[in-house]
């Protein structure tokens, strides 16, 4: 054994000396030859200096290094039967490479020249979705308006002018406002204001502030569905179209338009100088069902509706022009469009959210709609499309969404006599009066910046990525020698990962909703583990009382770092959101994200204690389930 042992560590050994020889040599030679290039470049070098110095020729660069890399791998081939030699001298032949780049100031001169700034961002690069089919001549809506949702977590006044200010500078022409019930009504129409509702003088302080910034407002009020806001209630229940549900008044009642009439009134009255009030009338999804709607067309209705809620407007006051959401005309002829002469009542605006406009709204219907309409808005979106209960933004689709409205803008302007009036980009709050919160202004903030500066463009790319990260109070790009892309959208769609350092009203809480993504998953994790794949904490088990405590134990070690970590994720929340919404939106939104998270760990944390309890445990069989009678499935016991 023993002589064996070292019979194989001594030829080891002579194997390991043979190889150190080798190596040695083969080390010597490389030296050699790397002194041997050195010279041989330098001599290159003074030759070529004055011309290297007077204009710096990538090409010519690129070939003399070619060159010197042909020359050493052949020289490698020779001389060297070692693989790693060969990979050795290629490495050395990168360094040189790399010592002879230009400097940082000669790449910025020369870039200055050529014109091609950063040319290493390329829009694939940033992940920037490729749509614009007219580069040459960008389309630049006239008027770039941004919505505020309050129907849903309304801002503080203060942050309200903060993301004022800060549109305004990304290239924002306006604000919409939808109030829903965070207007201040008054008189008959006072129960129709959320307890939290804005104060008559905030509302003065947002309209006052925008206006000196020279901002076109828009107030917005629903006025045919989406109505859930004022028919919930049982004073305004009897001018509902179907009695059981609120979503949509009945267009045939006198009290319905004294209704609407008042609505506008208090809304005009506080927006004096408005050249336009948008009166919704999107999504009416009841219609013709009450005993006296039942007779007519459903196109009639809503035209009659819509004539009706204009004419209310122009007594109140003749200069305002209506707009409504256009979904309800889709579908609607050309010749019904035009025996109402809706065209010279409302001017529509195109809503689509989604990537693919045209697949919702054909070129058939915008032919329509430029045969009935002088003139048209779009509506783009920054968050709040894609699903009801998103916390942050897929800021790509957006970007995609929006870049696309560009697209189909420039397209279709020509056709209406007097071209598009502009875009809105749409922020959603909640999908509608009584679904959850969706994503909070705080945490789209990012994906609101680049839309503006993308439809203020008309394009958007490397070019204003100075715009966009100052915008959001991002550090500047440090001096690194080949500077990373300051977007990559196709991997980092919520701009979590680059705007990690970024100082944005409201970034904490940005910066938070990694968090959550990340504490979701593991809170999702642990609880389908714990609570379905394993065998000792499922329903059956707490049902019965019976499980193995050691199990139960094991199953339960991770629960105190998830559970705390929900707690902490609840309470940082409170502290980001406390300077940008009032309390009742941070409780709102907790109780929607994180609270069911922390009961269903605390009730496991209940199981366990519950389980491990026992003390002994009965015989089985464990009880037959009675409840399945209830279901109708009967099992007996002989
Ligand atoms: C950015 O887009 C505009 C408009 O298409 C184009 O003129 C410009 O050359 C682009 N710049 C870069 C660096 O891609
Ligand atoms: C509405 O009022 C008009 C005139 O005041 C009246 O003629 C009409 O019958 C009323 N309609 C309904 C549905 O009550
Ligand atoms: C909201 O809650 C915080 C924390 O409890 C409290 O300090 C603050 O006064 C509350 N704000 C209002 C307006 O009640
Ligand atoms: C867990 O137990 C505590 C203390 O008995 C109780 O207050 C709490 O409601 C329980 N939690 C759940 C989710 O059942
Ligand atoms: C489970 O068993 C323990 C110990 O016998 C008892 O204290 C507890 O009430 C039981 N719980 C349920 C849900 O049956």
């Amino acid at each position: 054994m023993d002589q064996e042992k070292s019979n194989i560590e001594y030829s080891l050994l002579h194997r390991f000396i043979v190889w150190r020889r080798k190596k040695r040599m083969s080390i010597i030679m490389l030296i050699i030859f790397l002194l041997m290039v050195v010279f041989a470049l330098q001599f290159y070098l003074i030759d070529q200096k004055g011309r290297l110095n007077a204009e710096i020729n990538e090409k010519e660069d690129e070939a003399f290094m070619q060159s010197i890399k042909v020359k050493f791998i052949e020289a490698a081939k020779l001389n060297s039967q070692e693989q790693n030699g060969n990979k050795r001298i290629l490495k050395d032949v990168e360094r040189l490479k790399r010592l002879e780049q230009p400097s940082r100031d000669e790449i910025i001169a020369k870039r200055q020249t050529e014109k091609v700034p950063e040319a290493f961002e390329t829009d694939q690069q940033l992940g920037i979705p490729y749509v614009i089919t007219n580069q040459k001549n960008p389309y630049i809506p006239k008027h770039r308006i941004v919505h505020f949702d309050l129907k849903g977590a309304p801002p503080t006044i203060d942050y309200f002018k903060k993301i004022i200010s800060l549109s305004k500078n990304a290239g924002a022409t306006g604000i919409l406002i939808e109030y829903e019930d965070m207007f201040p009504f008054t008189g008959i129409l006072a129960p129709l204001s959320a307890k939290n509702a804005y104060k008559l003088e905030q509302v003065k302080e947002i309209l006052h502030y925008a206006e000196e910034l020279k901002l076109e407002v828009i107030p917005l009020v629903q006025t045919f569905g989406h109505m859930e806001f004022a028919l919930k209630y049982k004073e305004f229940a009897h001018i509902r179209e179907v009695p059981g549900s609120p979503q949509a008044l009945c267009p045939s009642r006198n009290s319905s338009l004294d209704f609407i009439k008042e609505l506008i009134k208090q809304i005009l009255d506080l927006h004096p100088s408005t050249k336009y009030l948008h009166i919704g009338c999107d999504e009416v999804f009841e219609m013709g069902e009450c005993e006296i709607c039942r007779t007519e067309l459903h196109e009639n209705l809503f035209l009659k509706h819509v004539q009706n809620v204009a004419k209310l407007v122009h007594e109140k006051n003749p200069k305002v022009q209506v707009i409504i959401w256009d979904d309800m005309l889709r579908h609607i002829s050309l010749q019904t469009l035009q025996s109402f002469k809706i065209g010279d009542m409302v001017e529509p605006m195109v809503w689509v959210y989604a990537e693919d406009i045209y697949r919702f709204v054909q070129p058939t219907i915008w032919d329509k709609y430029a045969g009935v309409f002088k003139t048209a808005w779009t509506a783009s979106a920054f968050k709040g499309a894609f699903g009801e209960t998103l916390y942050i933004p897929n800021a790509r689709r957006h970007l995609e969404n929006n870049l696309r409205w560009l697209d189909v803008m420039s397209t279709q302007s020509i056709s209406f006599k007097r071209g598009f009036r502009g875009i809105v980009l749409t922020g959603w709050q909640r999908y509608d009066h009584f679904a959850v919160l969706c994503e909070l202004l705080p945490a789209a903030l990012p994906s609101l910046i680049l839309n503006l500066l993308a439809t203020s463009h008309g394009f958007f790319n490397v070019t204003q990525k100075d715009q966009f990260l100052s915008a959001l109070s991002c550090p500047r790009q440090s001096d690194n020698r080949r500077p990373i892309p300051f977007l990559s959208l196709d991997s980092d769609p919520n701009m979590w990962e680059k705007l990690a350092r970024c100082l944005f009203p409201g970034n904490e809480f940005f910066k938070l909703m990694y968090r959550l993504h990340n504490m979701e998953n593991e809170a999702k994790e642990y609880l389908d583990v714990t609570t379905k794949q394993r065998g000792w904490m499922t329903a059956y088990n707490g049902k019965h009382n019976y499980s193995l405590p050691l199990r139960v134990d094991e199953l339960t070690q991770e629960l105190p770092r998830v559970y705390h970590g929900m707690i902490n994720l609840a309470r940082n929340t409170v502290d980001s959101l406390g300077k940008w919404f009032d309390n009742y939106t941070i409780s709102e939104w907790i109780e929607q994200r994180i609270y069911p998270y922390m009961l269903e760990l605390e009730k496991i944390q209940n199981q366990s204690t519950t389980l491990k309890n026992v003390m002994y445990w009965p015989a089985r069989p464990l009880p037959i389930l009675k409840e399945l009678q209830r279901h109708g499935i009967a099992i007996g016991l002989n």
